[in-house]
């Protein structure tokens, strides 16, 4: 089929790589001309494991294009994925203003004849009404939501749990199915449902992800005052299958470009519905989350001292390990907090460059941002933490702290530390810090 993926970041160019990848002819738009410039010059503008290679191999196959001009990618399109931003406004609804510039655009130059037009962003319910509104009648209208996560998301995309999509007309409904037919005759299930309910899934999925990881965080503070290890509490739920084990791993909290964003949206549009428990349900966790920083830091001083002039390194600027995308990370936030608190702080990532926020570049290699620290802080898991040696770090450190704000360390590894005269300090292992700890 004729595919055009509008809106080339990290839903986008992944999608559209992958349609190509299942046997579709993708064109894909993105309304930055240096981002066209760099995928046709053959770079992928962001770090995801595998995208490049399959952006690559796709090219060469000859079914995937992008361009710029909106004629090119509309005409003889039967498929449309709008795949733009929809990031937060300052009171936390989502802005849609992309996603609008995109509908006027297929109105004005997509050919006439059954386009169907497909939200893969995530939108907050009811924006299909919109989307309605500005397209022709000859087109439909189908919500196909993403489900991918950032540094998985090729293997995600290629193999879905679940394929996801809302529509109340037929034709899209059949032609949906004949994009996913590879995949569903291997066996992936496809959930068909309205467009209303498909758009509420997918805010329900990533606001309840996100509720997890806010109560094992708050379960981890209490950890904290009641001498209990937050680990053992979070094994013993996730083995009652109606728990789970995933996202019960407490910390720094949850970033990226999605949770942030996405619950505060659907507290918004609770409140709007004028559901409020529910909207104020969603602002304590965006408010234990973001608390999560508070609470390292009052760590930091109940362990290390007073900050002002301290050298803290901060181990990690990514959101999560496997990217570099730094928006809405919990990390970043950690080093900005630290330097606002007067701390000297440097940074390591592996594959972050540069942070505008911050005052420094971050080092590429860990020993040299641990020099003279007096304290080091794991802020995102990345495999080069565990392969780094203890005893450089404790020659090259100025202190003997170490706190694991994501519990990252091992047992064996907390020995090693030891052994080398490092003491470590995790998220919910017992160890008591004042009520303070809230920001
Ligand atoms: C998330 C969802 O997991 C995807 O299903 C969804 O498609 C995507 O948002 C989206 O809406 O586009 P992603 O943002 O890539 O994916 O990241 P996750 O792996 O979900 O992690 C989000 C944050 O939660 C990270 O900062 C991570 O460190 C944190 N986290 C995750 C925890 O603090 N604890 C956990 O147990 C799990």
């Amino acid at each position: 089929m004729n595919i055009t993926v509008i809106g080339l970041g990290h839903v986008g160019l992944v999608h559209a790589a992958a349609m190509a990848a299942i046997g579709h002819d993708v064109i894909g738009i993105d309304s930055d001309r240096a981002r066209i410039a760099t995928l046709l010059n053959g770079e992928v503008p962001f770090h995801e494991p595998g995208l490049s290679e399959e952006v690559h191999r796709q090219r060469r196959a000859g079914r995937l294009e992008f361009t710029n001009d909106p004629h090119v990618a509309y005409s003889g399109s039967e498929v449309a994925f709008i795949c733009v931003g929809t990031p937060a406004l300052p009171n936390g609804k989502a802005d849609l203003s992309a996603v609008e510039a995109a509908a006027r655009e297929l109105e004005r130059s997509s050919a006439p004849g059954g386009l169907v037009v497909v939200e893969k962003s995530t939108v907050p319910p009811g924006t299909h009404e919109l989307l309605r509104r500005l397209l022709r009648a000859d087109m439909c209208v189908a919500s196909n939501p993403e489900f991918l996560r950032e540094g998985t998301a090729m293997t995600d995309t290629l193999n879905p749990d679940r394929i996801v999509v809302g529509t109340d007309e037929a034709f899209a409904d059949a032609v949906m199915r004949d994009v996913y037919s590879t995949m569903t005759d291997s066996g992936t299930r496809y959930v068909a449902t309205s467009v209303a309910t498909a758009e509420l899934a997918k805010h329900a999925c990533n606001s309840f992800l996100a509720t997890k990881i806010s109560f094992i965080n708050a379960i981890a503070n209490l950890c904290d005052a009641v001498g209990a290890d937050v680990s053992q509490v979070a094994g013993v739920m996730g083995s009652d299958p109606r728990i789970g084990p995933d996202f019960l791993e407490a910390g720094l909290g949850y970033g990226g470009f999605c949770f942030p964003k996405d619950v505060a949206a659907l507290s918004e549009t609770f409140y709007d519905h004028g559901i409020v428990e529910a909207s104020l349900l969603l602002q304590q966790v965006q408010r234990i989350n973001r608390g999560m920083i508070g609470h390292v830091i009052a760590k930091l001083t109940r362990y290390v001292g007073l900050l002002p002039g301290s050298r803290v390194a901060v181990l990690g600027l990514a959101f999560k390990p496997g990217t570099d995308d730094t928006r809405y990370s919990p990390a970043v936030s950690l080093a900005r907090t630290l330097e606002r608190r007067g701390a000297r702080v440097s940074t390591w990532d592996p594959k972050v460059r540069n942070v505008e926020e911050l005052h420094a570049k971050p080092y590429p290699d860990i020993y040299n941002a641990c020099r003279g620290a007096k304290a080091i802080i794991l802020a995102t898991e990345w495999d080069d933490i565990h392969r780094m040696s203890f005893a450089r770090l404790a020659d090259v450190m100025d202190g003997t702290t170490i706190i694991d704000a994501r519990n990252m360390l091992s047992d064996s590894e907390r020995s090693r530390a030891a052994a080398a005269g490092l003491s470590v300090i995790g998220v919910g292992q017992g160890e008591e810090v004042p009520a303070c700890a809230w920001i």
